[in-house]
């Protein structure tokens, strides 16, 4: 069982999509409780103050992280996230951007990695279509990738799946 006040996500409040996406997370963990942190606010300690980290970012300017995390990245390096389990949600548009379909999680995924952090949450590329993606690895994405330009329907689904996957994992 998912402890209470352990489990932290961090997400772009400016992407407004993410920041809708993020809060529908939050809900369907229900009981146990999730913080909501904005990166806009964020300080180097609010990353190493949980247990369980979930971060989120859409993908823009054609397989780049939306500005703030950009800048938090190089932050991110210097963190001591050893022993912390982080799962990783984007959203993008596979439509569009068939190249660079979520990379915004791979991105993510490196700099966590790097930083020490055991990364969790990886789900199936079944039901997606799309060329390449830096959030790839094998048969999964390293995160949960968000479509809600050309899969809307898909959305509600895909969370409930992954939160309900994240409270056998984050532990
Ligand atoms: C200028 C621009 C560039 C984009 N580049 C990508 C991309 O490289 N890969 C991708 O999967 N989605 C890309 N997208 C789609 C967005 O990630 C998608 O619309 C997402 O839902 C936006 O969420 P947000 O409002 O939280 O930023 C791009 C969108 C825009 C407007």
């Amino acid at each position: 069982m998912v402890k209470m006040k352990q489990i932290g996500l961090f997400y772009g409040k400016n992407t407004v999509k993410t920041a809708t996406i993020a809060k529908k997370i939050q809900e369907a963990f229900g009981e146990a409780k999730v913080d909501l942190i904005a990166i806009e606010e964020a300080w180097q300690k609010d990353f190493e103050a949980y247990n369980f980290l979930i971060v989120g970012a859409s993908t823009w300017f054609d397989g780049e992280l939306p500005s703030y995390w950009d800048e938090i990245i190089p932050v991110l390096s210097t963190l001591d996230l050893k022993n912390k389990k982080v799962a990783i949600f984007g959203l993008g548009d596979q439509m569009n951007y068939p190249d660079n379909f979520v990379d915004g999680i791979g991105l993510l995924a490196k700099a966590f990695e790097s930083a020490g952090a055991k990364l969790t949450g990886f789900t199936s590329t079944e039901g997606y279509q799309f060329s390449q993606s830096q959030a790839v690895k094998g048969d999964q994405f390293t995160g949960l990738a968000i479509d809600v330009e050309n899969q809307p329907e898909k959305t509600e689904q895909r969370i409930s799946d992954w939160v309900e996957k994240l409270k056998k994992e984050f532990q």
